[in-house]
């Protein structure tokens, strides 16, 4: 089980110390946190795993405001989230542009959690099967790649998928990919053992929940069972 928490915008250097100092994680559950690019150096060397939100697809170049992967990797970061659905609302984030990423970052030998998921509209058009065959499409096969399944009507609302939705979704895309698969969308340690006891659920990424270091570490727990 991976338990993955993406901090989004939130915790600059001194909350992310803050939260290191009070977070004390289960042994037996692959924990990682996903802080905001200006905390990563105080996250890196706290006995957990630290990925990034993001990542480019260029070693360097003429990209103003990215951060390439060989970046990442000299600051002693292990991986990058890519594909999230909040970079494809809001920051032009496509397919192609989420392949491009997983792949230089799985290049540079870091691990990579790619989101798929579909919107409300494209779930109650019946759309769900056509969204995450497109998205898992043109994710590399990587022995380090790990998908996530965060159905976007479920991010930051308090409707998290129900159980039997995300067991569904995530057989589809086993179907397709060989990748685990985690699931998101307002994961918290009330409803945590019931979503990661789906046969196809192998952990979860966790937004409001991960930034609070009780519940995070309940979450972590609740892998365990
Ligand atoms: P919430 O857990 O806040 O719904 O966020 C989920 C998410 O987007 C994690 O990447």
């Amino acid at each position: 089980m991976l338990v993955a928490g993406n901090w989004k915008m939130f915790k600059g250097p001194s909350e992310t110390v803050a939260f290191f100092d009070a977070f004390d994680p289960p042994l037996g559950v692959d924990v990682v946190v996903c802080p905001p690019y200006v905390s990563l150096a105080r996250a890196v060397g706290r006995g957990v795993t630290v990925y990034a939100q993001n990542v480019h697809w260029d070693a360097e170049g003429a990209y103003t405001g990215e951060i390439s992967a060989r970046m990442l990797v000299e600051l002693g970061v292990e991986g990058a989230i890519v594909g999230h659905s909040e970079r494809r609302q809001y920051f032009g984030e496509t397919d192609e542009t989420v392949a491009r990423r997983a792949e230089a970052a799985l290049d540079a030998g870091l691990g990579v959690i790619a989101c798929v998921g579909e919107t409300d509209d494209e779930r109650a058009s019946g759309r769900t099967e056509e969204v995450l065959r497109r998205q898992v499409a043109v994710l590399p096969r990587h022995e380090r790649l790990v998908i996530a399944y965060e159905p976007v009507w479920a991010i930051g609302t308090g409707r998290t998928a129900t159980p039997a939705i995300a067991q569904e979704a995530h057989a589809l895309i086993k179907s397709l990919h060989r990748a685990p698969v985690l699931y998101g969308g307002s994961v918290k340690p009330d409803n945590a053992v019931e979503l990661m006891a789906q046969t196809d659920v192998d952990g979860a990424l966790v937004g409001g929940a991960s930034l609070d270091p009780e519940s995070f570490r309940a979450i972590c727990v609740a892998a365990l069972v």
